[in-house]
């Protein structure tokens, strides 16, 4: 344990004081309600003004002699802070309900040429197949293909491949002009087995690490057969 001094000591005890502000704020506990106490208080160190803090927690988050910048995200990715920016938008086209990072869902840079992908959560990796290294760097067309060896019959692969062409024609157009989308197209897992993936993408501006602003483009999948039963 690292000896604090009394003043860091005193900070620690402010910090927590602020802390138990934000959860009996009325303001986060009317549009926030839905969303997890850790999202709330990540989204409040990260974005002060946004929602009224209690207190200075820019600098707070920075000078803090205890727990380091990023060290509850490997990634370097503010994952949550995204999904909240995503929560938050105005005139949402699509209504995700509550989301969190639980989901299968990608962000992929869309200020480079070809949208790679930079995340990948770890509910994506299970869904299809594929660690976040074999795909991390890749536009996520690859999930259209069948991998090489374990291709299913060639006129299965033709009809879905027909039938994705018009829906990824559409979801083209609206990735180059920055609109939301949701289609319900054919992907397969890495084991070569189809899937009904129903794909929505949201771009989002994001302000990264470094304070600059980036043009990302969050993805999330959903396995049509793993909702299909709850429909009824
Ligand atoms: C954030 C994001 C997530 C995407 N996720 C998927 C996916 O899960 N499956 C898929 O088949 N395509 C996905 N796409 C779509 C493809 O990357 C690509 O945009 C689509 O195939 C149309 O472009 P193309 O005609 O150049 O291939 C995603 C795109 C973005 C931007």
């Amino acid at each position: 344990m690292p000896q604090l001094s009394g003043e860091e000591l005193t900070a620690q005890r402010k910090r927590l004081e602020d802390v138990c502000t934000i959860y009996k704020s009325p303001l986060l506990s009317t549009s926030l309600l839905l969303i997890s106490p850790l999202f709330q208080i990540q989204h409040k160190i990260r974005h002060p003004d946004t929602f009224l803090p209690p207190s200075d927690y820019r600098h707070q988050s920075i000078l803090d002699p205890v727990i380091p910048k990023d060290i509850y995200s490997p990634s370097r990715m503010d994952v949550l802070g995204m999904l909240l920016k995503i929560r938050m938008r105005p005139n949402p086209t699509y209504d995700l309900g509550v989301v969190d990072d639980r989901a299968a869902l990608v962000v992929c840079n869309n200020e480079v040429p070809d949208a790679p992908i930079i995340y990948a959560t770890e509910s994506f990796e299970i869904l299809t197949g594929y660690y976040g290294s074999e795909i991390i760097g890749k536009n996520c067309r690859f999930l259209q293909n069948p991998p090489n060896p374990r291709s299913p019959p060639w006129d299965v692969v033709e009809k879905c491949r027909k039938y994705n062409e018009p829906l990824l024609s559409e979801l083209r157009h609206r990735i180059q002009r920055k609109e939301e989308a949701q289609v319900k197209i054919v992907n397969y897992h890495k084991d070569g087995t189809p899937f009904m993936n129903i794909l929505t993408v949201i771009p989002i501006r994001y302000e990264d690490d470094d304070g600059v602003e980036r043009d990302y483009i969050v993805g999330f999948q959903v396995n049509e057969k793993d909702i299909t039963p709850s429909l009824g």
